[in-house]
């Protein structure tokens, strides 16, 4: 079957981007993308392109050709799923807070929410499509979910998931490595693998797009962010052996990288991974294997997220005995809020942590980021502390939003996301001690690196 019309739920960082891909892409479907947060729906349809939720380089240059064509931004969720004939489902699946596997499992009541309301209003047969990161069996669920709330209407289930980046979504959703597609095994599982076949088929070469049974495609979407983590967690890992022995992490890692068998990829020494998925996916798998009693296979995926933390950790050791050593105010600048260079994302952003850390033991911190806003900055800040008074009443939060200014602050700086307006070293005055956590800046320029 021919799709000619498309309904996301989900308006974020994976809705936003994926259907406009889509709709520039498939100019003869409509695509509407709801999401229950008006604000953020407002903001799509700004027309300053400049204001848009998500900061992803090229994504202003398609929102402007395919808006208000066939990509269309609404918060009518009942008529645009009734409109539809197939739905995404790009909700948000944070780490549960409350209840069974709190702080492991994912929380699943914004996908059961989006089903719930596609049974009681669709009016005809759907193809279900889970675009969000899910623990294997949910398709099961959520087919569960429909068919007990719908009049006799059929929905087939598929598993979609999405391997983008944030920060080069658009390259990735063009030149994607591969599109799973995880269906029934059964004639109508079939044909809905098609109807969404198709349609990738448009711009991406069939030899890349894999069709293959539920489980296993969303298995393999846990399983690729637990390895990507696993060997940033790796080379992180061997930088406090590095600075123990005089090795050098960045020499070390091209090394190890050279190698065909393992490639360059992912190997770059950082603060710590940051960002909404590798935790809650590691977690959530984690989560996963205990349920199936695999205890070693967990604690073996658990300590990728606990070296994670150690990282972090260190750099905050490393920055208060720096201070300790001399006899200067505890005040330091952070250059770099998102977590990692050319999103407005900072979910689980490094930044968050060390920063919280280095208030807590009375530092006066400066912060700039390129694209991150101030509100957001403080939003984080008081989510993370959980006590929005220490935060936003005492004085020793600074946000800058002008990076000259922070510049000619007397600090010491850290850097702590790789934005590339940071490498200009001509752009950082001279004397300045700089700690460069992301092995950005030519060694002779900074105080210490790893
Ligand atoms: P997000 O928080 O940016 O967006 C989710 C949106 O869904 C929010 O705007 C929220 O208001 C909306 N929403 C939630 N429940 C709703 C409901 N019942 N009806 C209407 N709208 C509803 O999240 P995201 O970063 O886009 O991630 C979405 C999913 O995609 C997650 O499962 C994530 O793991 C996965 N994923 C994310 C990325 C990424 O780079 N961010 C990449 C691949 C996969
Ligand atoms: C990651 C995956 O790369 C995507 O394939 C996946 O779709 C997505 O998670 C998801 O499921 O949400 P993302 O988190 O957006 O994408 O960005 P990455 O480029 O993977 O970076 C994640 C974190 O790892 C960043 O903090 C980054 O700075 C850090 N990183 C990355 C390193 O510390 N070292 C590296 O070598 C690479």
């Amino acid at each position: 079957m021919k799709i000619k019309s498309i309904c996301c739920i989900g308006a974020g960082y994976v809705g936003g981007p994926t259907m406009a891909v889509i709709a520039l892409k498939c100019p003869e479907i409509r695509v509407v993308v709801v999401d229950n947060n008006s604000d953020k729906i407002n903001q799509w349809n700004n027309s300053d392109l400049n204001n848009l939720p998500v900061y992803e380089p090229g994504l202003r240059e398609i929102i402007k050709k395919t808006r208000n064509k066939n990509l269309f931004f609404s918060n009518e969720i009942d008529s645009a799923i009734q409109e539809s004939e197939m739905i995404f489902l790009a909700v948000n699946t944070p780490t549960k807070k409350t209840g069974k596997g709190a702080g492991m499992a994912s929380d699943l009541t914004y996908i059961e929410k989006a089903a719930i309301k596609i049974a009681e209003v669709s009016k005809t047969n759907k193809i279900i499509v889970e675009k969000s990161t899910l623990p294997v069996r949910t398709a099961e669920k959520i087919k569960e979910i429909l068919t007990s709330n719908s009049n006799n209407i059929s929905f087939e289930v598929l598993s979609n998931p999405e391997f983008l980046a944030e920060g080069t979504a658009i390259d990735d959703l063009f030149k994607s490595d591969r599109v799973l597609i995880g269906g029934d095994q059964t004639p109508s599982g079939f044909k809905a693998i098609n109807s969404l076949k198709e349609i990738y088929l448009k711009w991406i070469p069939e030899n890349k797009i894999l069709t293959l049974n539920v489980w296993s495609s969303e298995l393999s979407k846990l399983a690729s962010n637990a390895m990507l983590a696993q060997r940033i967690s790796s080379i992180n890992s061997l930088s406090a052996l590095c600075e123990k022995t005089g090795a050098d992490i960045d020499e070390v890692s091209r090394a190890i990288g050279m190698d065909c068998r393992i490639g360059p990829k992912f190997l770059k020494v950082s603060p710590g991974f940051g960002g909404s998925c590798f935790k809650k996916d590691i977690l959530n798998l984690v989560y996963l294997c205990r349920f199936y009693n695999l205890d070693e296979v967990a604690d073996y995926w658990l300590k990728v997220v606990e070296i994670n933390n150690y990282q972090m950790h260190r750099i905050v050791l490393k920055i208060e005995n720096y201070f300790s050593s001399i006899s200067q105010k505890k005040e330091i600048s952070i250059l770099g809020w998102a977590f990692k260079k050319d999103t407005n994302d900072s979910r689980e952003s490094a930044s968050i942590y060390i920063t919280s850390k280095l208030l807590e033991r009375g530092f006066v911190v400066n912060i700039y980021d390129p694209m991150v806003t101030s509100k957001r900055i403080i939003n984080d800040l008081v989510d993370y502390n959980n006590n929005p008074k220490d935060i936003i009443l005492n004085k020793n939060v600074n946000i800058y939003t002008d990076f000259n200014k922070i510049l000619s602050s007397k600090s010491v700086f850290a850097i702590l996301t790789e934005w590339d307006d940071f490498t200009d070293l001509n752009n950082i005055k001279k004397n300045k001690v700089i700690f460069d956590f992301r092995n950005m800046l030519d060694k002779k320029a900074v105080e210490y690196r790893f």
